[in-house]
């Protein structure tokens, strides 16, 4: 078992070289891929960092390279790298998924054309070594960062990892577009205990934050959100003010996050009485999540001195919530 997964990394290993090899050394690759990279202000030390690719057109090209070189079809199959003989990435620039370790436990291809219906990006399917609610997109190289830092962004997509790291903030992953899991929140904790979730700036990326809030309170991290200018997700916008604008922007913003869903919920209820305790309820079941008295006890503080409610009232709620969690 541990052999063969061992095997099966080696392979995956075969297609990144493939990919690589393809996009800074063909025609095709060069034109296509690397110009569109180039476009996007990626540069060369961070495109081969994260092991950007490009999958030709040609609808067996790894097949090919990786049966010559003597890989087995069976394995390519198993990784979801070919389908009936058929490569299945192809026509994409393609993004390199490393564990942990730095391996490359799976992949994605994003489409280069717009108009297409097809999805914009494809990914590896489920495999023996890629278990998707398990991972975390950048983990590796932001590892060391994330340590030293002591604070994790959580960041949606994989053009926002690499946008950031290349400016400078290296400490960022991303859930890759689903929401966040509770062995995803499990992998940060064991780098760091501090998240800042950094969504996309639309409803979207509003609705991810508030459900990634409380999987990760549950795993017992701190929490803290902040939410982008509308339209904007973190490369878009860190392309647009620079640096320096963009972490002043991290740094303002940036709310605990019990304060961006009070927030969040009490500007939608406006001034009824009904939908404002709906609201304030739906808050405090969010911090009952939190494990720890003495920080709950700091935030029901915060809470009652910035809604003007009575403490106790808040205590007897809060302990309610706790009592009925889960
Ligand atoms: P986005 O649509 O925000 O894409 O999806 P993006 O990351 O900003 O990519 P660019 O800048 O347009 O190239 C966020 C993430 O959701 C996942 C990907 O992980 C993507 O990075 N996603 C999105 C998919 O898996 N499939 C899709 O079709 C779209
Ligand atoms: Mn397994
Ligand atoms: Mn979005
Ligand atoms: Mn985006
Ligand atoms: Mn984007």
């Amino acid at each position: 078992e541990r052999r063969e997964k061992e095997s099966l990394l080696l392979v995956n290993d075969f297609a990144r070289q493939f990919y690589e090899d393809q996009l800074y050394n063909t025609d095709e690759g060069k034109s296509v891929g690397l110009s569109y990279f180039k476009k996007r202000g990626f540069r060369k030390d961070v495109m081969e960092r994260f092991g950007l690719g490009y999958a030709p057109m040609k609808r067996d090209a790894l097949f090919k390279a990786a049966t010559a070189a003597g890989y087995k079809a069976e394995q390519l199959d198993q990784l979801g790298l070919i389908r009936n003989k058929r490569d299945f990435f192809f026509d994409r620039v393609m993004f390199t998924i490393h564990n942990l370790q730095g391996k490359p436990i799976a992949f994605a291809g994003r489409i280069l054309k717009k108009d297409v219906k097809a999805p914009k990006y494809v990914n590896s399917p489920e495999t023996e070594v890629y278990h998707k609610s398990d991972v975390l997109y950048g983990i590796f190289q932001a590892r060391q960062s994330i340590r030293k830092l002591d604070n994790v962004y959580v960041v949606e997509g994989y053009t926002d990892v690499i946008s950031l790291h290349q400016n400078g903030i290296t400490n960022v992953v991303a859930t890759s577009g689903t929401s966040l899991t509770p062995g995803q929140a499990r992998l940060v904790k064991r780098q760091t205990e501090n998240v800042t979730l950094l969504y996309d700036g639309d409803k979207a990326g509003i609705k991810a934050a508030l459900r990634g809030v409380d999987v990760l309170l549950i795993e017992g991290l701190n929490v803290r959100v902040v939410i982008l200018p509308d339209g904007e997700d973190p490369d878009s916008y860190l392309q647009k003010v620079g640096t320096t604008v963009f972490e002043k922007y991290l740094t303002e913003t940036r709310r605990d996050f019990l304060f961006f869903k009070s927030d969040l919920l009490l500007e939608e209820a406006g001034d009824d009485v009904a939908a404002r305790s709906a609201a304030i309820r739906s808050s405090i079941a969010t911090l009952a999540l939190v494990e720890d008295p003495l920080k709950r006890q700091g935030y029901v503080q915060q809470f009652s001195n910035k809604l003007g409610l009575e403490e106790s009232l808040l205590i007897n709620l809060v302990n309610t919530a706790v009592a009925e969690r889960r």
